[in-house]
């Protein structure tokens, strides 16, 4: 190859390798389907108070913090309008519990209340509440059971299981596995 064909085939390469990139990536966020969310697999752990029967509105969370061998875990509990995969319905109210770690690159997700808001801060526009990550907006749908609906994260959140007991409800254990922790 002559030296001057440089100056044709290293730019060619350049921005071909950007547009394959590009491509891929829009597909990734885009368009590759994220797997769905069944019934967990839990692991027993101990067993923590998280909140009082009727003390959450519908669409309203409350984090705690589920105590793991590795460390505390950070948790949101959500009461939601109906059941979902993983979560507990009790005397008409529905609850479910998940990990605040992003199962992208773990930082620590946010409750976004607000879907109106959340589509000038996220560019992305939802029909309801979400747990949504700061880092990259990644986005989680707590009604299918923490299925990653938008953004770089590909894998659910993973749940905590919930009990109730004389009007309290209790975290009792983690799903497996508990990603990112615990890998793929
Ligand atoms: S770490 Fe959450 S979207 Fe990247």
């Amino acid at each position: 190859m002559r030296r001057r064909d440089l100056f044709f085939y290293v730019p060619v390469a350049v921005a071909g390798g950007f547009f394959a990139w590009f491509g891929l990536r829009t597909y990734n966020l885009r368009f590759r389907p994220r797997p769905e969310v069944g019934e967990p697999t839990w692991n027993d752990g101990p067993k923590v108070a998280v909140a009082r029967l009727g003390e959450l509105a519908v669409w309203q969370a409350k984090p705690f913090a589920y105590p793991l061998p590795l460390g505390e875990l950070k948790a949101f509990l959500l009461r939601l309008p109906e059941a979902a995969p993983g979560g507990l319905s009790l005397e008409g109210e529905h609850y479910i519990a998940f990990s605040r770690i992003c199962t992208h690159q773990g930082c620590t997700l946010n409750y976004v209340p607000d879907p109106e808001a959340a589509s000038i801060l996220y560019n992305f526009r939802y029909e309801r509440p979400f747990l949504g990550c700061p880092c990259h907006f990644g986005a989680f749908d707590p009604l299918l059971g923490g299925k990653a609906v938008y953004g770089p994260p590909r894998f659910p959140l993973p749940r905590l299981r919930l009990e109730a007991e004389a009007g309290t409800l209790y975290a009792t254990g983690h799903e497996v596995p508990l990603r990112p922790m615990e890998g793929a």
